[in-house]
């Protein structure tokens, strides 16, 4: 999202023009709460991706927000960690569980699920019960199956129509033009959360034909969610695959590590 933002797109018509602060995911320590805030104190850990898709400034060292926009981080994760979580991890909450209504017998299909964003998908997938096929690169089948996938499809020999039959809900965190052949893998009645860049008007145009409905979602700040991630963290059924940190100065670094596409789960930035 940062990059992609950073280049005019991702949620850069909430930005202006540049120059804007970069950057929503945030972990750190409260330093002052104001008037009538009950839920933190100063000195509490909390993380959150405050104010979404408007612009948080989070590439710094202080952020102000709502306070219902963050939740306490678990004990004995780090900083680092907890600041790879809140933007990733909500958009797979808000897809799968807000959206899909994702539970115990559901079959979902995880299209991207290497990712950022589709590893934690995977992850309360299954904590909730779904049967999950997963796609991705060959050489990330054995992490996905560590996560708990009950199929791994490789995506650059399987087209995403082939790759499941008759899904209760398909997860689109690729986002390349492929909507229409997604909902040929998807039962009719079934659902499709195009997350990473919409739908094209063909693909509206055939799950209106099949009753497949169609969200195109834009993730939200939501602390309490957030709680939900936290106690799954804590029970030990959420883990999140953190590749590297780079200091804050070496952003740029980490901004083209993430355009390459040579990278595996998330990047963070630290500030002394
Ligand atoms: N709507 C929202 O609110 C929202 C929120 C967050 C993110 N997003 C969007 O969701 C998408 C995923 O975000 P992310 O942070 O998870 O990105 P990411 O970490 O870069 O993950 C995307 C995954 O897609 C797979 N992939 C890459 N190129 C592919 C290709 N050509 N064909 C098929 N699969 C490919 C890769 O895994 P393999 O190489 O193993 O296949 C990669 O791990 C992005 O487009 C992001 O902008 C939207």
């Amino acid at each position: 999202m940062d990059w992609k933002t950073r280049r005019g797109r991702g949620v850069s018509k909430w930005a202006g023009e540049p120059p804007f602060g970069l950057g929503w995911d945030v972990a750190g320590v409260v330093a002052d709460a104001g008037y009538g805030v009950t839920t933190f104190a100063p000195g509490d850990r909390v993380f959150g991706m405050p104010w979404f898709p408007r612009v948080a400034g989070a590439y710094a060292e202080f952020v102000t927000a709502p306070s219902r926009q963050f939740a306490h981080i678990p004990d004995g994760l780090s900083f680092e960690e907890a600041a790879a979580l809140p933007l990733a991890s909500l958009t797979a909450w808000q897809s799968l569980v807000d959206t899909a209504r994702v539970e115990d017998g559901t079959t979902v299909l995880v299209h991207g699920a290497s990712g950022g964003v589709g590893h934690l998908a995977v992850q309360v997938a299954k904590a909730r019960g779904a049967r999950v096929i997963a796609t991705g690169r060959a050489a990330n089948h054995d992490f996905l199956c560590s996560l708990g996938v009950d199929d791994c499809v490789d995506r650059e020999a399987v087209p995403i129509q082939d790759a499941a039959e008759g899904v209760d809900a398909l997860l689109d965190f690729v986002g390349r033009d492929e909507t229409r052949a997604e909902l040929d893998a998807i039962r009719d009645g079934g659902l499709l959360v195009a997350i990473a860049s919409g739908a094209s008007d063909e693909a509206h145009a055939e799950a209106d034909r099949r009753a497949i409905r169609v969200a195109e979602l834009l993730v939200e700040p939501d602390g309490r969610a957030l709680g939900e991630i936290a106690a799954l963290v804590d029970g030990g059924r959420l883990k999140v695959s953190l590749e590297r940190t780079f200091p804050l100065e070496e952003a740029a670094q980490a901004h083209q590590l993430l355009e390459s596409g040579g990278h595996r789960g998330k990047l963070v930035l630290t500030v002394k």
